[in-house]
């Protein structure tokens, strides 16, 4: 009997399908996926790849946006109810009402929102390059969507206000500043490395805030050897593989989990090859507006 990997090697060649994975995904599909990567680094990979095929191991976002940037390839997602949290949490509709009240205002959109909202929406940005998206509009007023803690992070750096809606991540709320303030005291020094979709409290207390491809990036070139990690559990895969002589300590591994992105799993991925399903589609009229704003902060 072949093992699951094995099976799935097969197929994905029989498909000429490649497989991406998000950081965040289990250990198990981050090991049979040609390329990991963060939201920005798939997104530019998928466009970039030869194979008609792609299975996207992520949340449902990812596979969307992968879907609007290259409408001519076949994108799967092995769980069509991997969704995200934060994403549900706005709305075209929302966006076109903070548009109506602030006319002229530009919109930023993260990545993390359904495609009809990036639709509405002047530009994209994900947490690697927020900052230098905002900053890219000049003086204009920005309303930045959904990540409340995106958002201030940016307006924070920048030295300037922005107009917030109030979306945040449910898995990154879980991080809490006591969680990290116990491992700082236990492991003096180690370096803080948090996402940006930490509440304030938590960035606050960081040495870096990081993507989760630029933590992976420092990690490696960064001289020191002992690092606490507040974001997504899963991450600490590829920190631990990656740097085999240095140390990483997960901020409250139990709770700093997304369980959108572990809906995906190797036989789940076995199916979507063997039955070619589920395909991300998005209709044209909105897929052609999204594309814009994503090919926006693609040019940055
Ligand atoms: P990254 O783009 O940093 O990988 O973040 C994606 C995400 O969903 C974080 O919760
Ligand atoms: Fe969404 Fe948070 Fe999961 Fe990322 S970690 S996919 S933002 S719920």
């Amino acid at each position: 009997m072949k093992s699951i990997e094995e099976q799935i090697a097969e197929l994905k060649e029989k498909r000429g399908a490649v497989i991406v994975a998000h950081n965040y995904q289990l250990d198990e599909v981050q090991a049979i996926a040609d390329f990991t990567g963060d939201s920005l680094e798939l997104s530019r990979k998928v466009a970039t790849l030869p194979n008609d095929v792609v299975v996207f191991c992520g949340v449902h976002f990812m596979a969307e946006t992968a879907a609007i940037l290259s409408p001519e390839k076949t994108i799967l997602i092995s769980d069509p109810q991997a969704g995200c949290p934060m994403a549900d949490m706005i709305t075209a509709d929302a966006v076109r009402r903070l548009k109506a009240e602030h006319p002229g205002a530009k919109v930023v959109c993260y990545v993390n929102s359904p495609a009809d909202v990036k639709a509405e929406s002047d530009i994209c940005c994900t947490s690697s390059n927020a900052v230098k998206v905002v900053e890219s509009l000049g003086n204009a007023e920005v309303i930045f969507v959904p990540d409340r803690n995106l958002g201030s992070f940016v307006a924070g750096r920048l030295g300037r206000a922005l107009i917030l809606y109030n979306g945040f991540c449910p898995t990154h709320e879980r991080i809490r500043d006591v969680d990290v303030l116990e491992l700082k005291a236990k492991y003096p020094g180690a370096l803080v490395l948090a996402h940006p979709e930490c509440n304030r409290p938590v960035r606050e207390l960081a040495d870096e805030l990081l993507s989760t491809g630029q933590m992976c990036r420092f990690a490696q070139a960064s001289d020191h050897k002992e690092f606490i990690v507040a974001t997504e559990f899963g991450i600490n895969y590829r920190l631990r593989n990656e740097n085999p002589g240095k140390t990483f300590h997960p901020v409250n591994p139990d709770r700093a989990v997304c369980p959108n992105m572990k809906k995906i799993t190797l036989e789940k991925v076995l199916w979507s090859l063997q039955d070619m399903k589920h395909r991300v589609t998005v209709p044209e009229s909105i897929a052609c507006r999204a594309a814009g704003a994503i090919q926006r902060m693609l040019e940055i």
